[in-house]
Parts: C-alpha cells; sequence; structure tokens
C-alpha cells in the first residue's frame, strides 16, 4: 500500500515533473509510490500533503532539535531577515552568532562560517592539508561526511562484500563522476581499531594530513567509540604531526552544548558544525584551535561563500544557542529519547525478538541483530529488511523515523510522553505484523 493519500500523491506528480525524481537530495527519494510530500511541521510533527500527522523522528536528518517551527528561531530569523541577508560584509549578527558558537563549545578558538556540512568538510579538510603541508586523509568505513568527491568513498550504502579485506580496506566509490586520481588521497578504516589505526600510520602516517572522524558515528546507527578509542586516535595524530577533525555536523549541540569534543572530552585540532546549529536554517562552521586557524589569517589557503554567515542562519544560531543554553531542551530530550530506548529494548526483549538499541537519547537507532556492532562491516548481521518492514508499518501507522537504522531516530525538545507511547505502540504493532 502506498504511503501516498490523493493529495500527496498529486503534489507528487507535480514534483516529478520539476524536480529530478521529484525531490533535491537523492537520500530523499523513497520511490515513486512512497515518496511524500510535505505541507508543514509543527513542533515533533509534520503534515503530509492530505493533512496526515507524522510524529517525526528524521526532523530532516537531525538538524530539528527545538522542533518545527520553534517561535523564539522564527521570531529572530523573521527580524534579521527584515534587516537584509548578505552584503559582502561582516553583519553584527554575524559577530553575535560567532561569540555565541565560541561560548557554546570552549575549546574552538576561531572560526568561520559556512552553510552547509558539506562544504564545512570540504574546508576543514583543504585547511588540515594546508597547516601540515601533507595529502592523505583517513577516513572511517560507513562515515558519511557530505557530497563532496573528497569523502564519496566507503559511506554507509557501500556493499559490506564489496569492501576488501579488513587489514587492508578498499575504499568504495559510491558515485560516478569522481575521477579516479581522488581513491589515492584516501585511506579507508575501520572505526574502534586502534591497532589498525597505528599500522596504517606506520606506513602512510609521513603523508596523512588528518583523521576525520565522527566522534559518535552519527550515520552508523548512532555508534559510539570503544573507551579509549578517540584518545588513542589524539594520540597518534599527535605523534605524527597530523590533524584530528570531528566532524561534528551531527553530534554537535545534539551530544550537548559543546558537541562530542566535550562530551567525551577530546580535544581535536578541527571541528566542523552543521544542523542542530540553527534549528533547520541553513548554516554550518568550520572552527578549531589558534594555530590552525591562523592559516587562513595568513592567506593563501582559499575560503570563501557569499552566503556564508548570512544574517538569516546567523540569527537562527544565536536563538538556537540560546535556547539549548537554558538546559530545558537537553532535560526534556533526555527523558524522551530514554523512555523510547527502554521502551524499545523492552519490546523487541518481550518478543524474543533479537535487537540492541544503540547511541544515545537524542540519536540512537536499533541494530536488530545477536551480534555486537563494532564497526560498519558488523552491519552485515543486521536485518535491514526486517527493519524496513518495521518502519514502514510505522509510518503508516503516522511515526516516521528514517527506514535504514543507519541513519539514527532524532529527538527534539518538542517530543512529548504521549509521542513515546503512540510510538512505542506504533512499533510494537509493526513488528508484529512484519513477523507474522
Ligand atoms: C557527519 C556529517 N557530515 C557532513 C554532512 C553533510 O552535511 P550537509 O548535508 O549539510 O552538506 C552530514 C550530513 O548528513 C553528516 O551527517
Amino acid at each position: 500500500m502506498s504511503l501516498q493519500g490523493p493529495k500527496t500523491a498529486e503534489w507528487f506528480g507535480r514534483a516529478s515533473s520539476a524536480l529530478v525524481n521529484g525531490v533535491s537530495s537523492g537520500f530523499r527519494y523513497w520511490g515513486d509510490d512512497d515518496t511524500l510530500v510535505i505541507d508543514r511541521g509543527e513542533g515533533a510533527y509534520a503534515f503530509d500533503m492530505d493533512g496526515k500527522r507524522y510524529i517525526d523522528y528524521q526532523l530532516g536528518f537531525g538538524p530539528i532539535i527545538l522542533g518545527h517551527g520553534h517561535q523564539s528561531v522564527v521570531d529572530a530569523v523573521s527580524k534579521a531577515a527584515s534587516r537584509g541577508t548578505v552584503f559582502a560584509m561582516t553583519t553584527a549578527v554575524e559577530v553575535e552568532a560567532a561569540e555565541a558558537m565560541l561560548k557554546a563549545i570552549p575549546w574552538l578558538d576561531a572560526l568561520r562560517f559556512t552553510n552547509t556540512g558539506t562544504e564545512a568538510t570540504m574546508h576543514a579538510i583543504r585547511l588540515a592539508r594546508a597547516v601540515t603541508g601533507k595529502d592523505l586523509i583517513v577516513k572511517f568505513e560507513g562515515a558519511y561526511h557530505g557530497a563532496h568527491d573528497y569523502v564519496a568513498f566507503s559511506t554507509a550504502g557501500s556493499p559490506v562484500g564489496n569492501l576488501g579485506s579488513r587489514r587492508s580496506p578498499v575504499p568504495y566509490q559510491v558515485s560516478s563522476g569522481v575521477p579516479s586520481t581522488i581513491r589515492d588521497y584516501i585511506r579507508i578504516a575501520p572505526f574502534n581499531d586502534l591497532d589498525f589505526m597505528e599500522q596504517l600510520f606506520q606506513r602512510d602516517g609521513h603523508r596523512i594530513a588528518a583523521i576525520l572522524a565522527e566522534p559518535m558515528m552519527g550515520n552508523l546507527f548512532g555508534l559510539m567509540p570503544i573507551d579509549g578509542y578517540l584518545e588513542g586516535l589524539r594520540a597518534i595524530t599527535d605523534e605524527w604531526g597530523s590533524m584530528l577533525i570531528f566532524d561534528e555536523v551531527k553530534t554537535g549541540f545534539r551530544m550537548g552544548l559543546g558537541g562530542a569534543a566535550e562530551y567525551f572530552g577530546i580535544v581535536p585540532d578541527i571541528g566542523t558544525y552543521a544542523k542542530s546549529m540553527g534549528n533547520g536554517y541553513p548554516i554550518a562552521a568550520v572552527g578549531g584551535r589558534a594555530e590552525v586557524m591562523s592559516a587562513w589569517a595568513e592567506g593563501g589557503v582559499m575560503q570563501a561563500g557569499t552566503y556564508s554567515g548570512n544574517s538569516i542562519g546567523a540569527a537562527a544560531t544565536i536563538a538556537t544557542i540560546a535556547e539549548l543554553t537554558t538546559g530545558g531542551p537537553y532535560a526534556q530530550i533526555d527523558k524522551v529519547g530514554n523512555a523510547l530506548m527502554s521502551g524499545l529494548a523492552k519490546i523487541c526483549s518481550d518478543h524474543s525478538e533479537p535487537a540492541t538499541i544503540i547511541g544515545i537519547p537524542s540519536m540512537f537507532s536499533i541494530f536488530f541483530s545477536d551480534r555486537e556492532l563494532k564497526d560498519y562491516r558488523d552491519t552485515a548481521h543486521h536485518d535491514g529488511d526486517l527493519y524496513a518492514e518495521v518502519i514502514t508499518g510505522m509510518i503508516h501507522r503516522g511515526v516516521m523515523p528514517v527506514d535504514d537504522a543507519k541513519e539514527p531516530w532524532f529527538i527534539s525538545s518538542a517530543h512529548s510522553d504521549e509521542d513515546v507511547a503512540e510510538t512505542l505502540t506504533a512499533f510494537e504493532e509493526a513488528l508484529v505484523e512484519a513477523r507474522s
């Protein structure tokens, strides 16, 4: 049965005539019968063109930490919009947004704004290469860092069987149109394996500019680092004069105000931020330690962007950080997220379904397996078909996580206890239906 009601189907027809596959991002296409067209969002809910309400756990793939259309953010953005948005000059609102970021994330000495996470990781990589004078980037199997060429390898869609030996992983190119020579600049590593990383640096450390890491794998079920792993990455990069880049596009402001760096107590050299910093408005940032960021000040390392630091995103950032700083949103997210994580685990156990709930209350996923998830290759043991079937059953019931478990459920401060109850009922019904 299609997910589209009659009006949504009509709008998807129009969408398909104007947008390729009816979407503006390849990840949003769910097939001709199931791709939805959304009319509006309100708090924890998204409404399709038929007025059907969904409890939204996609939250735009993460950004909507305060809920859709949060009033104080809307007010700040409206005010900024009426005063002009870009000037090819620094604005006061941009300065205030940068100050708010530096206060929230104390290890950052300086930053510059970009508009998307893709831009942020692209600039972070260039900066790391410029500062170290080296050219290789280490990327983890299953990690996603945006749509640019340098990271279009071994992302979460890659077939595990095509990744080569675990001892010497093959960079799996996930897109045509990327020059084959780009592959030469990437080294792929399994997450959570320090011995592997040490051996890789013994071999190539003199050429490695940076390890690009999501400290918690926000594109891989919300997988956490094992004890001592991030400390190990820090020590190895220090030893070899390489940069440690934390891609905090998903973890930033979700793991707390100070992001993953604060959560794990590890200071990287460069951090990239986007998503939750602006509650859904297009804003991102690259920041870092003074010695690193000074490369931009000295010149000769290109960083630019017409819309970088635009007033809309900057105002959204100030308002979002102000809300998060009260602590209230985090308390609500923890309450709801914990209730969901324990409720989902209990339902799986009640139905003798082998499963582990992975992650933290603000972003977590369900690993349908009796095995442990330690790195990307373990996802071969996850029952992805069952997961997709359960989630599709939930979406029919008006509860909407992403139907691929690698993309976590995201919780906002607008989600309520009632949403938890409705979600757990939908999950249990959909699980029973899928198994019968
Ligand atoms: C960890 C991470 N880095 C970078 C990106 C790219 O961000 P954007 O989609 O804003 O370009 C994403 C997007 O999901 C991400 O999850």
